[in-house]
């Protein structure tokens, strides 16, 4: 492990400083599209002026045929496009594939400047973040880039949950991390074929009525991805990383996705992927906080004055603890009006 006087330190000769803290930003959807499909990137500046982060994914779900012309497209589109307000991320093809590291000398040459984050996917431990930190500091040396590009990892591996919190602190490149539910559950060998999201099968049930064992017994299902997003979170947090839900692939199902998307939002998550338009506005109703909630949250922050004591608001009793849980309400609803007018409306700011 680096000391702590190392750790901020760049890993190259010339490459720029690394970031104490992560810029911290709307990211309630990053907006996954594939650079090789015209189709798509014809509506990449139209779409840059709806979505908080948009990503041109050269991984999973792109041809291995069209490796190549997404790596590409998405340099023209980079260099070409006016993204406004809106954050270019990638995600680059995995450390182990043939692609990977062209993706590197490729996108960090020509668009370097432009990108913010790289996402990194079936991260396994903190040795593929160090290898990814050090790779990008030798170019940015080479290509004079003046701000650090910063690594998100996809969790899912066994390995990557297993050592989530080495990762989370392996380096001060390191922005946040996604749930990766499909991938995941490979890995693990889950017995499920869909892409996040709840399980019919997985569910508790109630205790059988002993007086009539035939009578129906209510179940629930429960939320199978309950326990890593949580380790994920508190690994996050810990490391002053943001947590993100990622992809639900039921792009039919719009309630489904709209609940997983709020399992996360309520769990600490500031955002999710949008794989198409149509969970764009879910990922952004979700992850702005709700109205009444900021209007409550500003009212006790009104009421505790210097944030001691108790006072009693609406029959509930609010202390120095209720208070922060309200701070962390408002400032992410002041956070989100500045970038969102619709919003800003919304909440009266
Ligand atoms: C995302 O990459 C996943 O595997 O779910
Ligand atoms: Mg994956």
């Amino acid at each position: 492990m680096r000391t702590p006087k190392e750790f901020f330190l760049p890993l190259a000769l010339g490459a720029p400083d690394p970031l104490r803290e992560i810029p911290v930003k709307p990211s309630r959807m990053i907006h996954f599209f594939d650079p090789s499909n015209p189709k798509m990137a014809a509506k990449v500046p139209q779409i840059a002026q709806k979505v908080d982060v948009l990503l041109g994914n050269l991984e999973d779900a792109v041809q291995a045929d069209r490796k190549v012309e997404a790596r590409e497209g998405l340099i023209k589109i980079a260099k070409n496009t006016d993204f406004g307000d809106c954050a270019l991320w990638t995600r680059v093809n995995s450390l182990d594939s043939p692609w990977f590291l062209d993706d590197m000398l490729r996108l960090v040459g020509e668009i370097g400047d432009r990108l913010e984050v790289i996402m990194v996917p079936k991260v396994t431990g903190a040795w593929d973040i160090n290898f990814v930190d050090q790779l990008l500091a030798q170019l940015e040396a080479k290509h004079g880039l003046t701000k650090p590009l910063l690594i998100h990892a996809i969790l899912e591996t066994a390995g990557g949950v297993s050592n989530v919190e080495e990762i989370a602190g392996a380096s001060p490149r390191m922005q946040g991390m996604s749930l990766g539910p499909a991938d995941l559950a490979a890995s693990r060998r889950m017995k499920t074929t869909r892409v996040g999201g709840g399980h019919p099968g997985y569910l508790v049930r109630t205790d059988p009525d002993e007086t009539n064992p035939e009578a129906p017994r209510t179940t629930a299902q429960q939320d199978l991805w309950h326990y890593t997003m949580a380790r994920m979170v508190d690994a996050c947090v810990q490391h002053g990383l943001l947590p993100y839900y990622g992809p639900f692939g039921a792009i039919n199902d719009p309630t489904g996705c709209e609940d997983q998307f709020r399992n996360a939002f309520l769990l600490g998550c500031v955002g999710a992927w949008s794989l198409h338009p149509n969970q764009i506005e879910i990922a952004r109703n979700v992850f702005s906080p709700p109205v009444d909630e900021v209007a409550f949250a500003r009212k006790v922050i009104d009421q505790m004055g210097d944030g001691t004591g108790t006072v009693m608001i609406d029959g509930k009793m609010q202390d120095d603890a209720t208070v922060k849980q309200c701070h962390v309400m408002v400032n992410l609803a002041k956070l989100i009006a500045e970038k969102d007018p619709d919003m800003k409306a919304k909440y009266g700011f």
